[in-house]
């Protein structure tokens, strides 16, 4: 029998662990060990759930809610974020609970209804609005597109508890709910990996959010997210981490992505490495194809500098690098350089349309926008003068 886990004075954690899934919403985000739907039920005078889970877990979940308060009716639905995998349980919550009140705002009464085609008489909540349980009262704060139009938080007072929804998530799929249970380091890299993954292109709302939040002056003994471990000892790093992540905290580090058939920009590429690591900045170089492109993303959001190299493939760049740049447009990067580079035969415009591509994402050119490019192989001297390139280009990347 599945059960909830207790983590307050009557909170309940009753989400669910998906521990085989791959792919976190479609290709955009491969992952290694799964993630979790976190739900979690306030049993106070009025019982209420905050948010339910993806569509085919839901048994799991009125199980682990049943384990708790029995044949006891939920009164009281919060409904924090209309994506599916939040609410892909809703309707079957409803079928179990019919005389439930469900919360939303406004936004997300909208997206519910053209979801699930049904008013189940939502209540809508905005800024600031309350509801009191009994002991508790819930305050809602919406956040919008953090991560859709819709998202909302319910800060409950009595449990001091910050119910985050998708902000401070992250993929970390077990039985030990609490952010305690794993190195620091882990968690926040964890957290980075989603931030760069799923919230990067919404900074400047993170960044306003955090400062309302901080405003309010909120006490708060945990952070309790929809996805992964609930955050209780390390809330000061993972806050601290996220004002970071919003506002494109960087350091002197470059990221070099290429596709590479025959080796020629592979070669360019670890030139390209050679001059920038060997002259103080830190490099990550990635074959995009071979890489998750999770990883990508996550080292991308504190990099300086981006590098994307790709072959030429009769008049065009590889498709796996066009997906990238046109990912890298959507994500509203601030204040980092770049450059494209690339080997080529016949057709030699590939690295220029990439930089026009990084110019598209917001990124500022280095060498006054002159891609590093190559005809067929580069000899030993062609590869001296990239690293050479390389090294000037170290110290403009370490001067910002
Ligand atoms: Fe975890 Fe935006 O859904």
């Amino acid at each position: 029998m599945k059960k909830a886990i207790q983590i307050k004075d009557q909170i309940y954690w009753v989400g669910v662990q998906d521990f085989n899934l791959r792919h976190f919403h479609g290709s955009l985000y491969p992952i290694e060990e799964g993630t979790t739907y976190n739900a979690y039920l306030i049993v106070d005078e009025q019982v209420t759930l905050i948010d339910t889970v993806e569509e085919e877990f839901t048994p799991v979940l009125l199980e682990r809610i049943r384990s708790v308060i029995g044949d006891r009716p939920v009164d009281n639905i919060i409904v924090q974020h209309a994506e599916p995998d939040h609410s892909g349980g809703f309707e079957k919550v409803m079928q179990a609970y019919p005389n439930a009140v469900p919360y939303a705002s406004n936004a997300g009464v909208q997206i519910m209804m053209k979801q699930y085609f049904h008013d189940y008489h939502y209540q809508k909540v905005k800024t600031g609005d309350t509801l009191s349980t009994g002991v508790n009262t819930l305050t809602f704060v919406e956040m919008p597109l953090i991560h859709w139009p819709d998202n909302m938080l319910t800060y409950v007072d009595q449990a001091k508890i910050l119910f985050s929804n998708d902000a401070f998530g992250q993929h970390i799929a077990g039985y030990e709910l609490f952010d305690e249970a794993y190195a620091l380091n882990f968690c926040l890299d964890k957290a980075k990996e989603y931030y760069a993954n799923i919230v990067m292109p919404y900074g400047m709302q993170v960044a306003n959010k955090l400062k309302a939040l901080k405003d309010m002056n909120l006490d708060i003994d945990m952070i309790a997210p929809a996805h992964g471990i609930i955050w209780k000892q390390y809330i000061n790093a993972i806050w601290n981490a996220y004002e970071g992540f919003a506002s494109f905290r960087s350091e002197a580090k470059a990221v070099i992505v290429y596709d590479s058939v025959w080796h020629h920009t592979q070669m360019m590429a670890e030139a390209l490495a050679e001059g920038l690591g060997q002259n103080g900045v830190k490099v990550k170089v990635y074959k995009y194809s071979e890489t998750m492109s999770c990883i990508i993303m996550k080292e991308l959001l504190d990099a300086k500098a981006i590098f994307v190299g790709s072959g030429c493939y009769n008049n065009t760049m590889s498709s796996e690098i066009a997906g990238f740049l046109d990912r890298l447009i959507s994500c509203k990067v601030k204040g980092k350089v770049g450059l494209g580079f690339g080997s080529w035969g016949w057709f030699n415009q590939v690295p220029g349309r990439i930089n026009d591509k990084l110019k598209e994402a917001g990124i500022t050119l280095l060498q006054e926008g002159a891609a590093i490019t190559q005809n067929y192989t580069p000899s030993e001297s062609d590869l001296s003068v990239i690293e050479a390139k390389a090294a000037e280009m170290a110290e403009t990347i370490k001067s910002l």
